[in-house]
């Protein structure tokens, strides 16, 4: 059997290009440009990447970019204070504030402040619930977003009546996640820590997510013949000799993608269509905002 490698860096080159054109129809038909802001607190390094590479793309796609990178610092009111500034300004469509935030912040404070409208990761209680409702215009977290669209290219026929087992029950893509698959009709299972057996869960599944952060931990043989495997771990490993050590998923690519029917790498799967679909919502709220049609689905 071949096994299909999911292409997540054409995909998203694939979307940014879509993004790009609708960015420069709503330009010249509606003078609108969105911006998205990007706050970044502190100097953790993986985000600090992230927080680059998300100004950059966003440029290139025809957007305006305002990143704030704050000290490590800074207190929950300063940063409550910049997003309150965020939600008037009306040249900002979208609002991410980069997680994890230090210690001394309550995150779930910051989300909450976030205007509903404006919040491009999907993470406020009005879009985790809208999406959880059905409501179809809930902006909707990046990560699984694109995971969906990944999906849906492996089975243009629809994923109605898979099974899926979604590995992991975090806020940004375990749960989100699942309510996704679950609103395409999917029969889906969240497993965790404490789920009993979670090779033989895993080896049910359909279509398999892993989403847990840990480095290589779903084996070949949790993995039924045939079945789709999304892997949204990106964890670095030391390797010896390696100043930078390797970059590895949640799954043990080799062994998996002797079972799958279609596999993502790690480099080059979920990681870079996370950031196409952040620069799609953005262009989405930008023109719900402006009471403008977008093209883009
Ligand atoms: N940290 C890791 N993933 C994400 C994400 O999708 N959004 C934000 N804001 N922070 C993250």
């Amino acid at each position: 059997m071949s096994t299909t490698l999911i292409d997540g860096k054409a995909m998203a080159k694939a979307l940014r290009d879509r993004v790009k054109e609708e960015v420069e129809r709503v330009g010249q038909t509606h003078d609108l440009t969105p911006g998205l802001a990007v706050v970044l607190v502190g100097e953790d390094p993986a985000s600090q990447v992230y927080v680059r590479n998300k100004g950059r793309q966003t440029l290139e796609v025809g957007m305006r970019s305002f990143e704030h990178k704050l000290p490590d610092s800074t207190s929950e009111e300063e940063l409550l204070a910049l997003v309150a500034r965020l939600n008037e300004d009306p040249a900002v469509s979208g609002i991410l504030v980069q997680l994890p935030l230090p210690a001394h912040v309550d995150a779930q404070r910051v989300i909450e402040a976030i205007n509903p409208a404006k919040d491009v990761d999907g993470f406020h209680p009005m879009n985790t619930g809208g999406l959880s409702n059905g409501d179809p215009n809930a902006l909707v977290p990046c990560t699984p977003f694109g995971c969906l669209m990944m999906l849906k290219e492996v089975f243009p026929e629809g994923l109605a009546g898979k099974d899926a087992v979604v590995v992991g029950r975090s806020n940004i893509v375990g749960k989100p996640m699942a309510q996704l698959l679950l609103r395409e009709s999917c029969t889906v299972t969240i497993a965790h820590s404490r789920t009993k057996d979670l090779p033989a869960l895993c080896r049910s599944a359909d279509i398999l997510v892993a989403a847990v952060g840990r480095p290589e931990m779903i084996r070949g043989d949790w993995v039924k013949a045939g079945a789709v495997v999304i892997d949204v771990g990106i964890n670095r490993v030391e390797v010896p000799g390696q100043d930078k050590g390797r970059l590895v998923g949640d799954v043990a690519y080799e062994e998996a993608a002797q079972q799958a029917a279609a596999i993502t790498p790690v480099p080059g799967g979920v990681g870079p269509m996370t950031i196409a679909c952040l620069l799609r919502n953005t262009v989405v709220a930008a023109c719900r905002q402006a009471g403008v049609d977008c093209r883009l689905t």
